[in-house]
């Protein structure tokens, strides 16, 4: 099913154009970078996050957090990537990436076939930025115009993922906070916390909710009765917190609005999807119902967001490097060692490009 619909997309509309009063700008990156390197670049993308839907329906949800927790942390310098090593600490094993952050496995063979089309050109940092646009796309949301020309971080910093990103039980004030020392406002907040509109939570980030609110022994009275009865089903009170619940729990892998309309009904999965809704006052209040009520909006502003997300502190022009391997910088002696228990077809890429 992939190469039609991949062939479609390169012939009429890889990239979505949109007008409107929503204001985009590129920074230092540009959409067409790879336009003579690497022309087929977001095809190639395309057809392997395809291809792995195809046996998991998730994966998209997976890879645009993926892009989120590289972005927060030193800026899209793919840092999350890097594995633990005798001088990488990695931004992996930081609290909300450990048992959590997924499709590592899928950006490595985004990597392996970019690097068979155009060997040592194309950077871990992009191929996160345009997983994530795709994952959108294929999962029923609309695409934009991907900025590029990220390189790549020879650094990674667990300590800094650990403080940069939000808790789920963070509170209105301290979202917004976490939002605006990356120079994301308010609406950015509101619309990028819509892409809990797909994929799962464990328990354990929410489960304070369902049976001891801030220590009251009680749920939290912004949680729907109704859902908290399907939450508690899902989240046993002495579960070890490891089960998974959908973040939308109608449409739970599709890229739509729905999100938002659960917030008005108080079905809101962690604290901070509904604190944007139900902290009194708030001015994300008049956001999230403008969302609920046009899709269209949403998606405007989505898109707008994701590229400013998308263009906190990238490395540009002869910062960082290309990696050759996205799990480990180009000097770090770790990687021979992962080249040699790679498979066969891999082994071929990475020695081509050393
Ligand atoms: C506003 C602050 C945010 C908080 C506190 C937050 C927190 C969380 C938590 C706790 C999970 C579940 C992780 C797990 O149980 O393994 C999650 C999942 C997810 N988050 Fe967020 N998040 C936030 C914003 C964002 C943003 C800005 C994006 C992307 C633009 C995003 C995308 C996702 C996606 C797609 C998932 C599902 C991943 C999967 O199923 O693999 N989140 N988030
Ligand atoms: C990097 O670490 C992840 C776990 O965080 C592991 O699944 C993966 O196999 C490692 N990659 C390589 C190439 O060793
Ligand atoms: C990690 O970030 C913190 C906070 O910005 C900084 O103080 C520290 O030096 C960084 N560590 C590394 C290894 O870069
Ligand atoms: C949010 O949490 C902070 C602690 O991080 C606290 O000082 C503040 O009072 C809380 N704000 C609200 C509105 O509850
Ligand atoms: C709620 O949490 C507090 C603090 O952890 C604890 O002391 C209390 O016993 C808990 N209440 C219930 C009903 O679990
Ligand atoms: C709770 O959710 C249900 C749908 O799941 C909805 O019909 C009901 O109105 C919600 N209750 C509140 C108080 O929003
Ligand atoms: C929905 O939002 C779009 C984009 O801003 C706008 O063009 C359209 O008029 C809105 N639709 C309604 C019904 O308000």
């Amino acid at each position: 099913m992939s190469s039609l619909r991949v062939s479609l997309a390169a012939l009429c509309c890889a990239f979505v154009v949109f007008a409107g009063t929503i204001s985009v700008s590129y920074g230092q990156l540009d959409p067409s970078f790879y336009k003579k390197s690497c022309p087929k670049v977001h095809a190639i993308v395309r057809e392997v996050v395809d291809n792995a839907l195809d046996s998991d329906p998730r994966i998209g949800a997976s890879l645009v957090r993926l892009h989120f927790h590289d972005c927060f942390v030193q800026g899209c310098d793919a840092s999350i990537l890097l594995n633990k090593t005798d001088t990488i600490d990695s931004e992996q094993d930081a609290f909300p990436n450990v048992d959590s952050i997924r499709g590592l496995d899928v950006v490595n063979n985004i990597k392996t076939a970019v690097e068979e089309a155009c060997p040592a050109t194309v950077s871990c940092a992009d191929i996160l930025a345009l997983a994530a646009e795709v994952s959108v796309i294929l999962t029923e949301g609309n695409g934009w115009k991907v900025p590029l020309g990220r390189r790549d971080s020879t650094t990674a910093n667990r300590t800094l993922a650990n403080s940069n990103l939000p808790a789920p039980s963070s509170n209105l004030t301290e979202l917004k906070a976490a939002f605006l020392v990356q120079g994301l406002d308010t609406t950015d907040l509101v619309a990028l916390s819509g892409a809990h509109t797909f994929g799962r939570s464990h328990c354990r980030n929410f489960q304070d909710r369902v049976y001891n609110f801030s220590n009251t022994g009680q749920p939290d009275p912004n949680l729907n009765t109704t859902y908290l009865q399907t939450l508690s089903g899902i989240c046993p009170q002495d579960g070890d917190g490891s089960n998974l619940a959908n973040l939308d729990p109608t449409t739970p892998d599709t890229f739509d609005k729905n999100y938002y309309n659960n917030l008005q009904l108080q079905n809101g999965l962690l604290n901070s999807d509904q604190v944007l809704f139900s902290t009194s006052g708030a001015d994300t209040v008049a956001i999230v119902n403008s969302f609920a009520a046009n899709q269209t909006l949403f998606f405007k502003q989505f898109a707008a967001s994701m590229i400013k997300m998308g263009n906190i502190s990238p490395l540009t022009g002869t910062q960082g490097e290309i990696r050759s391997q996205c799990n480990f910088v180009n000097s770090d002696s770790s990687r021979l060692k992962a080249v040699a228990s790679t498979k066969e077809s891999d082994h071929d890429v990475l020695v081509s490009s050393i």
